[in-house]
């Protein structure tokens, strides 16, 4: 294939960008009284507005020759049948076929159908969670578990917390907490309302091998026997989910508690499979059904819709054209729901550590940028932070809202006025305001004072957003909008020729931490810069060690 640069469809779109430049998109609105209703799409429970965008039809019939220069459509085949595509792992890619329904078609692997397994430790997990629920699991001294907390960091952590959380109106009887960081304070805080009688630890960790997820185990582990119950009741208290089965085993974790997952699956696009745990525990069998299926729906409109009216390929689409043409600084992502309040987080996970590449999938330097700064914040609390900087900053930072129709708490009238900002935050971004009104605003000032005061009240506007509507917060919905995002990465790694499925710079963070760890509190010959030496030493002054 031709270098993605190289292509007429890269090529028409550079000159495109430079031919619609001044184009502002309070005009295009104007211009064009069926915007709206060209440009947007509704899936189930989701409705996909892309109108307040830099495009118009001619962007978006390039940007579609791009996805197809590129080869979207065979990759994205290639990943549904379990192809070896993230090449660096010599791994397929089967997240997508943890949320197949009964009467999917076989899935092969090295010539196995993958679907029995995935079934098997799915209905495994899904009991378990239903068992501690109902109280059929009691604890070692007899009492029935009132809290689950689940170890892990990354993937192993991100989307079931953020899953878990979203999800609480549909809670049931066990209380899910998550310990995932180093620092002590985390598990010191989670420890302190648990009674370990009542309490069932789960060791969440693909490898088995991530050193937060190991010492936060150890130290869980070191608690419960300090709570004087017997160790035999190891067997009744502590889970693990791992692909490293004998790992877990060795950590002392009795076969039958531990849940499998599948090298196939990178972690952070696992809460499809038994790392979907602490969801089940809090929500139940049925309810996390919903969520698979959720996904599942919307697996099945990217396999088979067409570009154009592709949800997840046109919001990668549109990423790409601010990111590699106009010039873009970054993404933000504001879910106007409290409850999505750490899906910001999820994302940058799931997109930084996805598409943060500056190789080829053939080990080429990139030519142009790939995946940018993705941040946010809840909203309507970020619009109380970051958002001047959208309004009148010098940077081109397009916004994904996301924002529930329906809430099940009705309180006072707090659901229509979180929506009616989200909605007048993307009518701002796009409008602006100008001088002229600006001016009007200010008409009863002397005039010195107004002509002095307009230019600060004076709006650019044209800032594009994307409004995601979500008819409510359910399961199958949540399902839905996690799978859009991860066929969105996916669909830019293809563009960029770049591998979304490996993670190569992490991996090298946490060897060098194994280096520095011991240096911390023994006396070494230290082979670092001058920085690195002098924090460590004043770490050890701050321990009174030598
Ligand atoms: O952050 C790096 C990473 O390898 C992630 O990709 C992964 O989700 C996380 O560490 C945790 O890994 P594990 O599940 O193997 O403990």
């Amino acid at each position: 294939m031709n270098k993605i640069t190289q292509t007429s469809a890269w090529q028409n779109l550079q000159a495109h960008q430079i031919n619609t430049a001044n184009l502002h998109m309070r005009d295009r609105f104007a211009a064009d009284g069926q915007r709206f209703d060209k440009m947007h799409e509704t899936l189930h429970g989701m409705l996909f507005d892309y109108s307040k965008n830099r495009v118009n039809e001619e962007t978006l019939n390039l940007l579609c020759m791009l996805a197809d220069a590129a080869g979207v459509k065979q990759q994205a085949e290639a990943m549904r049948c379990g192809e070896k595509i993230n090449i660096s792992e010599n791994r397929a890619v089967l997240h997508t076929a943890l949320r197949l329904p009964l009467d999917a078609e076989p899935v092969m692997v090295d010539g196995e159908n993958v679907l029995p397994k995935i079934r098997h430790e799915l209905s495994r997990a899904l009991a378990f969670a239903e068992n501690l629920i109902n109280g059929v699991h009691l604890g070692v001294t007899g009492k029935r578990i009132t809290d689950f907390v689940h170890i892990g960091i990354g993937g192993s952590d991100l989307g079931p917390q953020m899953v878990t959380q979203a999800l609480q109106p549909y809670h049931k009887t066990v209380r899910v907490h998550f310990v995932s960081n180093s620092d002590d304070a985390n598990i010191a805080q989670v420890l302190a309302s648990l009674n370990a009688e009542t309490t069932v630890f789960c060791v969440a960790s693909k490898s088995f091998g991530t050193p937060e997820t190991l010492l936060n185990a150890h130290a869980a582990r070191t608690w419960y026997r300090e709570q004087g119950l017997p160790e035999a009741g190891i067997a009744r208290h502590f889970v693990a989910i791992s692909s490293d089965v004998n790992a877990a085993q060795n950590f002392g974790i009795a076969e039958d508690n531990v849940f499998a997952m599948f090298d196939w699956v990178g972690g952070r696009y696992s809460v499809w499979s038994a790392i979907g745990l602490p969801v089940m525990v809090a929500v139940g069998e049925s309810k996390f059904r919903q969520f698979l299926n959720g996904a599942h729906a919307m697996d099945e409109h990217f396999f088979t819709a067409e570009y154009r009216r592709n949800i997840p390929v046109l919001l990668a689409l549109l990423g790409v054209w601010y990111g590699n043409f106009c010039g873009a600084a970054g993404q933000a992502v504001v879910p106007y729901s409290h409850n999505l309040r750490r899906f910001p987080g999820y994302l940058q996970q799931l997109d930084m550590e996805s598409n943060g590449k500056c190789r080829t999938l053939h080990g080429e330097a990139v030519e142009y940028h790939t995946g940018g700064v993705l941040f946010g914040e809840e909203g309507v609390n970020c619009q109380h932070a970051f958002f001047q900087l959208l309004h009148q900053g010098t940077r081109l930072i397009p916004v994904d809202f996301i924002v529930p129709m329906r809430t099940p708490y009705k309180i006072g009238r707090q659901h229509r006025f979180t929506v009616a900002n989200a909605f007048a935050q993307a009518e701002a971004l796009m409008l602006g305001k100008t001088l002229e009104e600006a001016r009007a605003e200010l008409v009863l000032l002397p005039e010195a004072e107004r002509e002095e005061l307009a230019p600060q009240k004076e709006f650019p506007g044209n800032q594009p957003s994307n409004s995601i509507l979500l008819d409510e917060l359910s399961p199958f919905n949540l399902g839905m909008l996690m799978a859009m995002y991860e066929h969105k990465i996916f669909v830019q790694g293809v563009i960029w020729g770049i591998n979304p499925f490996d993670q190569w710079g992490v991996e090298y963070g946490k060897v060098l931490a194994k280096t520095i760890e011991p240096e911390l509190s023994q006396p070494r010959d230290l082979q670092h810069d001058t920085s690195t030496c002098g924090l460590i030493e004043y770490y050890r002054r701050c321990q009174n060690l030598k």
